[in-house]
């Protein structure tokens, strides 16, 4: 099954990439996987799977004992620790569950920063603000907002240099079902109006549902997921049954 388009550069590539922990405890198995220009992916699997360690290595705050990860056609694995922090800072977002936005710094200047990093402009930092619905409260610091309004001021800042690749690990995870499901959509809609491929990972089905495509992590590698039975049962917590 291709997974982007024939000729097109993919916005992420995995290639046989690896991760163990301690004596034998394999996390990644020499995982592939390939994620196309603007397509959303949602990950989910059980706890402990691996997940965050699959973003960690992509975003490259972990190391892999083997393969390659390729950004937008870079092979960011080969690449010295001064360039790899580069192509990473110019080409990669994030958006984690628990915002990692930065309490002394003001909205603005919290989503100015990928721009100031990678010396563009920061004009631009306003705009996004505005487009996430939080305009004219660029000068309030993150303590004067809700969760909420928190994550989007993390997504903001995820999609203000106009990256190829955001990684966002349970985004939703510290947000109620509305507030959650408000997120989301913005969250879709500004990834696909930039144009940036994006990985969430979720434990949530509801979250999951808004991806192009949904994909399990399970031992080691990614999967499609199981089927439903007319029941709505999966097929895969069927047979689980039936081993008991
Ligand atoms: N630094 C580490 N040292 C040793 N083991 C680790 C380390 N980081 C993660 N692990 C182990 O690797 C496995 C995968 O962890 P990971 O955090 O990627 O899981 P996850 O799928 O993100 O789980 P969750 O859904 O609970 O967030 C777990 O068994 C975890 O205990
Ligand atoms: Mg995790």
């Amino acid at each position: 099954m291709p997974l982007h388009d024939e000729g097109a550069v993919p916005a992420l590539e995995c290639r046989g990439l690896s991760k163990h922990y301690g004596a034998g405890r394999i996390v990644l198995a020499a995982l592939d996987f390939a994620l196309g220009a603007g397509e959303f992916v949602a990950i989910m699997g059980d706890s402990g799977v691996g997940k965050s360690t699959l973003l960690n290595l992509i975003a490259g705050l972990d190391q892999a004992d083997g393969g390659d990860v390729f950004i937008d056609g870079h092979a960011v694995s080969r690449l010295d620790d001064n360039a790899a922090t580069r192509l990473r800072r110019q080409k990669l977002g994030f958006v984690f569950q628990a915002f990692h936005v930065l309490p002394h710094l003001t909205l603005d200047q919290n989503v100015a920063l990928p721009l100031l990093l990678n010396e563009m402009p920061t004009a631009a930092a306003g705009e996004m603000l505005a487009t996430v619905g939080l305009g004219g409260r660029g000068a309030d610091f993150p303590r004067q907002l809700s969760g909420g309004e928190l994550q989007r001021v993390a997504i903001a800042r995820a999609l203000v240099h106009r990256p190829t690749l955001i990684l966002a690990d349970e985004p939703t995870g510290n947000l109620d079902p509305d507030t959650a499901h408000d997120v989301l959509e913005l969250f879709r809609l500004q990834s696909k109006l930039t144009g940036a491929a994006t990985i969430m990972v979720t434990h949530s089905e509801a979250a999951a549902a808004v991806a192009d495509r949904i994909l399990i992590l399970r031992d080691g590698g990614l999967h499609a997921p199981a089927p439903a039975s007319p029941a709505g049962v999966s097929s895969r917590a069927l047979s689980a049954d039936d081993a008991r």
